[in-house]
């Protein structure tokens, strides 16, 4: 049973999901203050928001049992992922659940600041009929530049062109081919700010896009041009955007967003005329909220199920169909990263991760973080996961690389670990799925082998005479410790030889003792994967 703490206002079939028929235990505290929250965080197992919680690092630090933060919505920043991740901690939103409404509410802020509508309504009810003074513009063949054309940005520019507008975007992450298939154009950002009658932001946050438009764009930027921002606060410089309008040389504004939210009750935003603002209502629509809770409830419960991640902005996620197929491959990745592990004697200061054969129809990444996950958890008592590993290892200092092998084997599929250490020695492990249900270990360094890479793991270097594994097996069954396989790999006839044995059984310190005193043992090492 998992415990799972709902810390922001979600709609009820969010939660009943969430109960998952009694599996879990939900507990709702939608008016959770950060504080409260921090001494709560140690008992439970996920914390669900939507954007007035903030998850902090205190509460991340505190949530020792934590596995997942939930956000219903899609912007994290009230989450601190970079400590998440750290601590292996899996944060997941909800991409698509309130696109069309936030979309809607751009478009429907356009339309207002286009038409003066908020102020009719205003003087309306001040008893005044200033129909002179709030004469509007259409939307009809004016430029819109949008800025962002991602989930949301897409879905704006389609409703304006059914206005009939001209859209020009600006997104470096878009290909120009597909704006143009779109049926809009593609621009710099200076022309956007140049040719638009109307600008919509819908960038996400980040150090490139804070302020990105600022007192350097009002400067050049189109006189009666409206701009309008539904994505977050700070991308447009809110003191030069007043100041832009206040000295007349944008026709105004609209803000759903603001840099602090609640927007401070004495804020000089709150004064300007020509200013429409909206307290963060993009999402806020009964659909779009329903969306994202079942979302994420729905997300939060598959992962606790079948430990599927969906969503997680700190993971690859992975079509759930696609891991089932593949689960072997992870498994032997990180079976051979342990094994790895295990079997260096010295620091490991590089993993070079190869992959050849029918594993390159799949998506690698995840495949490297089995391995390095693989890798770390002998090492460290760290929460190591698929989210942890990769930076954990950085922390480290161990340098990963993942490559495409060009290596000449026979096998259909092969994972290849090579391994540099602080002590300039390199050791080198191959692994292959025989079947799904059959993962082998095929080479050590110069050696070929067939051996089961799991388990108990006996690994010798021995003199290559007469009765030397016998002697060995003697050993181990003098001790009741079974073998469950065995395999053995030499390069030249009566040189010095390499076994793997699988034993039912873990080895003490004091058999591997014995075996390493016998005179043709040359080194015997116990591994457990
Ligand atoms: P998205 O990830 O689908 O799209 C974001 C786009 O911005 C991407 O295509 C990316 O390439 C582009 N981008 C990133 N940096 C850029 C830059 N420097 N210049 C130009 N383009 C850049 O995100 P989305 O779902 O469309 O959401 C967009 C924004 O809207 C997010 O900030 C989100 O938090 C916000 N949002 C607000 C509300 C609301 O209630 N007002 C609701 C939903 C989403
Ligand atoms: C989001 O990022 O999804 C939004 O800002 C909507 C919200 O949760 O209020």
């Amino acid at each position: 049973m998992a415990k799972i703490l709902v810390a922001d206002k979600i709609a009820d079939e969010g939660i009943k999901i969430l109960q998952d028929g009694g599996n879990n235990d939900v507990v709702y505290k939608p008016e959770i203050t950060v504080e409260e929250m921090a001494e709560v965080a140690p008992d439970f197992e996920a914390i669900v928001v939507r954007s007035r919680a903030k998850v902090p690092a205190n509460v991340l630090e505190k949530g020792k049992k934590l596995k997942v933060v939930g956000r219903a919505g899609v912007g994290v920043d009230n989450v601190d992922v970079p400590t998440a991740t750290r601590l292996g901690i899996i944060v997941m939103n909800t991409p698509d659940g309130n696109t069309i409404s936030a979309a809607e509410q751009a478009m429907s802020l356009l339309l207002a600041i286009a038409r003066n509508t908020a102020r009719a309504d205003k003087t309306m009810k001040e008893g005044k009929w200033d129909k002179k003074a709030l004469t509007g513009i259409e939307l009809y063949g004016k430029t819109l530049g949008v800025v962002g054309l991602g989930r949301i940005g897409k879905a704006v520019a389609k409703r304006a062109l059914a206005f009939e507008m001209r859209v020009i975007c600006y997104d470096p992450g878009v290909s120009p081919d597909e704006i143009q298939k779109l049926g809009m154009a593609n621009a710099t950002l200076e022309e956007i700010i140049k040719e638009s009658d109307f600008i919509t932001i819908h960038t996400p946050l980040t150090e490139k896009t804070k302020g990105m438009i600022g007192e350097e764009q009002f400067k050049y930027m189109k006189k009666n041009c409206r701009i309008i921002n539904c994505a977050r606060g700070g991308i447009i410089d809110e003191n030069a955007l007043l100041q832009a309008i206040n000295e007349g040389k944008i026709a105004g504004a609209a803000l759903d967003v603001f840099p602090v939210e609640p927007l401070p009750e004495d804020s000089p935003l709150r004064k300007c005329e020509k200013l429409l603002l909206t307290p963060h209502l993009g999402a806020s629509t009964v659909e779009a909220q329903e969306k994202v809770a079942l979302q994420v409830a729905e997300q939060i419960v598959t992962y606790f199920k079948k430990g599927e991640i969906i969503n997680a902005v700190n993971a690859p996620s992975i079509d759930p169909e696609l891991l089932k197929v593949m689960r072997p491959y992870l498994d032997l990745a990180e079976d051979l990263g342990k094994f790895a592990s295990s079997y260096a004697d010295s620091r490991v200061v590089k993993i070079n991760c190869l992959f050849s054969g029918s594993i390159l129809d799949y998506p690698l990444k995840p495949i490297t973080t089995a391995i390095v996950k693989g890798f770390l958890e002998p090492l460290t008592d760290f929460a190591v996961n698929y989210i942890s590993a990769m930076n954990l290892a950085k922390e480290r200092g161990v340098e990963v690389v993942e490559s495409k092998s060009t290596l000449e084997y026979q096998y259909t599929n092969l994972i290849t670990i090579e391994t540099e250490m602080e002590n300039g020695q390199t050791n080198k492990i191959c692994g292959t799925l025989y079947t799904k249900e059959m993962p082998r270990i095929v080479i050590l360094n110069d050696r070929y082998f067939n051996a089961v890479p799991s388990g108990n793991m006996l690994v010798i270097k021995n003199k290559d005479v007469p009765g030397t594994i016998g002697t060995v097996c003697t050993i181990l069954g003098n001790h009741n410790v079974n073998i469950a396989d065995l395999t053995w790999g030499r390069n030249k006839p009566l040189g010095d030889a390499m076994t793997i044995i699988n034993t039912d059984h873990e080895i003490t310190a004091d058999i591997v003792k014995e075996i390493d005193a016998h005179e043709n043992i040359l080194s015997v090492k116990f591994i457990k994967v």
